[in-house]
């Protein structure tokens, strides 16, 4: 089979270029990532968790792997992965638009250049890359509340991923020394992407509110925003000054929700979909109000995945895609098992390219590279203020 990727630059070009532009040219800066398991990239493989994804059939399509697990929780590459090998744009005279789909050839981790991957934090030897591609701190089943994902037992909080950060810090600094260490943060990108979990505990009747009457909707949504803003202003304490804060995809629309609620064949929960928008209305009005405190120094991108996701499955054909709602791996019921089901057909897709869901909770890579391709160049509605290349660009003040 074959999987739509992106192109990232004609490789003759980039062969080309590399032999002109000086080599820190290309270099593309740091990516430190927070998060859930939309972007943890193994971390959770060093925890005793019921969260994990060390197996197949997770990674099938992961080019850097050639196919084996990473803990990442999906079949290929997260939006962070792809956001963190978009190199092109730090060369002159290289139109290097991601040309998503159009290929439909399956490039090789070797055709996208120098992989550039930020390797888990609890990895052994992490500290290794810091210095060139960053960490990733992401933790599946973590949320932004400390309690949220405890049913999973092992997790890394925000809290707790910022305080890694925190140790990461100190260990450049020692290496780098303290100017280029101030500069070397300036320039990186700091992605976080948490809050889906908190609010699936909150909409999941199943699950006890930390044992307390729940709250309203407003009430969760501001705090929420609120604990997210103290960890938001902690990271720029610490240095970061170039922010990806992505909202909150329709929870929904995905299985494990849709199954949840007893959802007729091609519909979404409203109910689900309605506090996940109000939260994500509150969370750009603080990033607003962040970059007008923090003022030139700083820069905070607002990511709309809500919107471009729910594009893409009402619109899920135009795309490509044969399947909008059901997961390619694990079914549409309890237990949606996915791990280690490599060999059974029924609960595995053929054609992992055709699906928006690779499982009951996460997207295939498929849709990741519709969804990066869409923050990195997109326009307001897609990221906002600025997208994710022009962040990538930006020059402090
Ligand atoms: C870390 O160790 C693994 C296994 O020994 C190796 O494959 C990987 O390349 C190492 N990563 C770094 C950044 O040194
Ligand atoms: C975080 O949220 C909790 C409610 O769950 C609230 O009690 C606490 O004050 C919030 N912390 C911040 C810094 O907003
Ligand atoms: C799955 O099938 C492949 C090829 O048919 C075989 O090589 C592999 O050993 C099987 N794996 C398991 C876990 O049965």
């Amino acid at each position: 089979m074959t999987l739509p990727r992106a192109i990232y630059c004609s490789s003759v070009l980039i062969a080309a270029l590399l032999l002109l532009v000086p080599s820190s040219a290309v270099v593309p800066h740091a990516l430190f990532i927070f998060g859930d398991s939309l972007v943890d990239a193994g971390n959770n493989d060093y925890l005793v968790t019921l969260s994990k994804a060390n197996a197949p059939p997770y990674g099938v399509d992961f080019a850097f792997s050639g196919g084996e697990p990473t803990g990442r929780f999906t079949n290929g590459m997260t939006i962070a992965d792809i956001m963190g090998n978009v190199k092109c744009e730090f060369m002159s005279n290289c139109d290097c638009k991601l040309d998503l789909m159009s290929s439909g050839t399956t490039l090789s981790g070797e055709a996208l250049g120098q992989k550039s991957l930020a390797p888990p934090y609890l990895a052994p030897n992490s500290s290794a890359a810091m210095a060139s591609s960053g960490i990733n701190y992401g933790s599946g089943s973590s949320g932004i509340f400390d309690d949220t994902g405890s049913f999973y037992i092992g997790r890394i909080p925000l809290r707790q991923q910022i305080d890694y950060f925190e140790k990461t810090k100190a260990q450049i600094l020692k290496t780098m020394g303290e100017e280029a260490a101030t500069d070397f943060f300036k320039k990186a990108l700091f992605v976080i992407a948490a809050g889906s979990n908190d609010i699936l505990e909150y909409v999941s009747p199943s699950v006890p509110f930390f044992g307390r009457e729940k709250p309203d909707p407003s009430s969760f949504q501001d705090a929420l925003v609120s604990n997210l803003t103290f960890y938001l202003k902690r990271l720029n304490e610490l240095g970061a000054r170039k922010f990806v804060v992505s909202d909150v995809g329709p929870l929904g629309c995905i299985p494990y929700v849709r199954a949840l609620e007893f959802m007729p064949a091609g519909e979404c929960s409203a109910s689900a979909n309605r506090v996940t928008e109000g939260y994500n209305k509150k969370l750009k009005r603080m990033v607003e109000r962040m970059n007008q405190e923090t003022g030139p120094e700083s820069k905070f991108v607002y990511t709309n995945t809500y919107d471009i996701v729910m594009e893409i499955i009402q619109n899920y054909r135009q795309y490509g895609f044969d399947n909008a709602l059901d997961p390619c791996c694990g079914g549409s019921f309890p237990p949606f098992l996915c791990i280690g089901i490599v060999n059974s057909s029924s609960s595995l897709c053929s054609d992992r390219s055709k699906y928006v869901f690779w499982d009951a909770f996460h997207p295939t890579e498929a849709a990741n590279l519709i969804v990066a391709g869409k923050l990195l160049d997109g326009d307001a509605d897609a990221a906002f203020p600025i997208n994710v290349r022009q962040l990538f660009q930006y020059d402090h003040k």
